[in-house]
């Protein structure tokens, strides 16, 4: 998909469709429309639609005016973005993402989009005032469209053999003419590449396990490495097991595909030795549960347990493309978990990379075993700062829903840091606590740990068995086994694979360059 900027005033443009977002001032009584242009054409085909109370900006309303009058354009598309009031950068990215997804079913394969310009000081001041693009005004406006343009031109529908196909094709960012095009057009290729690399992780995350196994994880992250210019190293069951990671092997030995460990390394010339962000993602290219098998029901989700791996090389893709001045290193555990006559058996114990010993309760408890090696590897690779995402526990899905990601952390500056990433990137995510008292429910009466810690707060004594294995580094661990795969599609992003925490790690890495 191509983008590009353009100071066409808006009735001069020539465009399949015009999409203009139209907000709410008013109250719940008394919608205000309020359209985001200046431009009188425009304004004047709106006035009998809001009149009419036909158009109130409530979020995702659709208005199309065909053959416009006093318009270049072939269609005009109003598209409500909700309550003035709450617009935000994350609203912004939504809106982007919903005009693409309007224009897939009419199959439009171009269109424009106005960039909001009410913000700049014009029109009613409260309003102006509630607009939070706090950071960098209309550049970080753009970015965001872009990021929600090309994510919601995401579909992932390509094993269908009627597959219609709906992609659209270009898309033209409508900004004023007074502002500095060369920041804005950086900030757009900037958007293009943060959401090309999260649409990247979708692609593989939306693979079925027999199409993404071990191998072909490695292959594809190992092809993008060469494409982008990171170093890439993959290892597979020899370096596994000579490197001592009885962990990681335990839940690869049961499996007929073999599994593979990523390193990914991005060193730009100039950085600084430290800090060093290691980013570690599960890699679970298809989880049965091992011999704890898991249930029938429902069990080919688990072909995206990778969600976690996948995040990590998307980010690795994006940071090698916007080149923050910081080093990075990515790994990713790529294993299957089967059950078969080689696999682990509860009651097993396992000796981890780092020396502990761990008591194998629950063979499904297996991406805390996998990053428990990629952990400790990332710190002796120098990782000064960690942070893991996984699609860890159900119990993370318990708690928080398909909406908000869990965080942990052991550091409260780095959280500090981390959460500004998190409001940068529009993906929501929530903390959850790591605290000592927890501990206890992960002892051993064997080994020096074990791998479950009972029915209770299971998303949290996951988090207190991966703390084993960072020490003291400032750390971050993201369960994203309820926002890793969107369970209906909304009116700005597909059914499918989300490409969490892509946005936000790329968002990270650049705050980390900036300290
Ligand atoms: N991959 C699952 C967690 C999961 C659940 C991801 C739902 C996505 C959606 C993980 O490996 C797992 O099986 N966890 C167990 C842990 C338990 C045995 C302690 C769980 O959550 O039930
Ligand atoms: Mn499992
Ligand atoms: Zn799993």
């Amino acid at each position: 998909m191509k983008l590009v900027l353009s100071t066409s005033s808006p009735s001069q443009l020539e465009t399949e469709c015009l999409v203009v977002s139209v907000l709410d001032q008013g109250d719940a009584k008394n919608p205000a429309p309020l359209v985001q242009t200046s431009d009188a054409a425009l304004l004047a085909l709106a006035k009998p639609l809001i009149d009419g109370k036909e158009l109130t900006g409530k979020a995702f309303e659709q208005l199309f005016l065909y053959s416009p009058q006093g318009m270049k354009a072939k269609r005009v598309l109003f598209l409500g973005g909700g309550k003035a009031k709450n617009y935000s950068s994350v609203e912004l990215r939504r809106v982007a993402g919903a005009a693409v997804r309007a224009m897939k079913p009419k199959n439009i394969k171009t269109f424009a989009l106005l960039a909001p310009e009410t913000w700049t000081g014009k029109g009613d001041p409260e309003v102006h005032a509630t607009f939070a693009f706090e950071r960098g005004g209309l550049t970080e406006a753009v970015r965001v469209i872009a990021e929600g343009i090309v994510a919601g031109n995401f579909d992932a529908d390509y094993y269908k053999s009627d597959r219609k196909d709906q992609q659209v094709n270009d898309a033209t960012v409508v900004v004023p003419a007074k502002e500095d095009q060369i920041a804005l057009g950086a900030s757009l290729v900037e958007g293009v590449n943060i959401a090309e690399s999260q649409n990247f992780a979708r692609d593989l995350v939306n693979e079925p396990g027999n199409k993404m196994t071990p191998v072909i994880m490695a292959e594809r992250a190992e092809k993008m490495c060469k494409e982008v210019g990171l170093k890439c190293e993959i290892y597979g069951p020899e370096k596994i097991r000579e490197m001592k990671m009885g962990a990681f092997w335990s839940v690869s030995q049961g499996s007929d595909e073999e599994p593979r460990l990523i390193v990914m390394r991005y060193e730009p010339a100039g950085a600084p030795e430290k800090p060093v962000l290691g980013l570690v993602g599960k890699g679970i290219t298809f989880d049965t549960g091992g011999i704890s098998i898991k249930p029938a029901d429902g069990m080919e989700k688990m072909k995206y347990d990778m969600a976690g791996g996948a995040g990590m090389i998307g980010a690795m893709r994006a940071i090698a493309l916007l080149k923050p001045n910081v080093r990075v290193i990515g790994i990713v555990c790529a294993s299957e978990n089967m059950p078969s006559g080689k696999a682990q058996k509860p009651g097993d114990v396992q000796i981890a990379m780092n020396g502990k010993s761990i008591e194998i309760i629950n063979t499904d408890a297996e991406g805390r075993l996998v990053l428990a090696d990629g952990l400790h590897y990332a710190r002796q690779l120098g990782a000064t700062h960690l942070i893991d995402a996984a699609t860890l526990t159900g119990a993370c899905v318990v708690a928080l829903g398909y909406t908000n990601a869990g965080v942990f952390c052991n550091d409260e500056e780095y959280f500090e840091q981390f959460a500004e990433a998190v409001k940068r990137s529009g993906e929501k995510m929530w903390r959850l606590p790591v605290d000592a008292e927890y501990e206890e429910l992960i002892k051993s009466d064997i080994a020096d740990i074990k791998n479950t810690g009972g029915r209770w707060g299971g998303a949290i004594t996951a988090a207190m068995f991966l703390q084993h294995f960072v020490e003291d580094t400032p750390w971050i661990h993201l369960d994203i086994a309820g926002t890793a795969w969107i369970e209906d599609s909304r009116p700005y992003i597909a059914k499918g694979p989300s490409g969490i925490p892509v946005r936000t790690l790329v968002e990270f890495a650049r705050l980390l360059a900036k300290k």
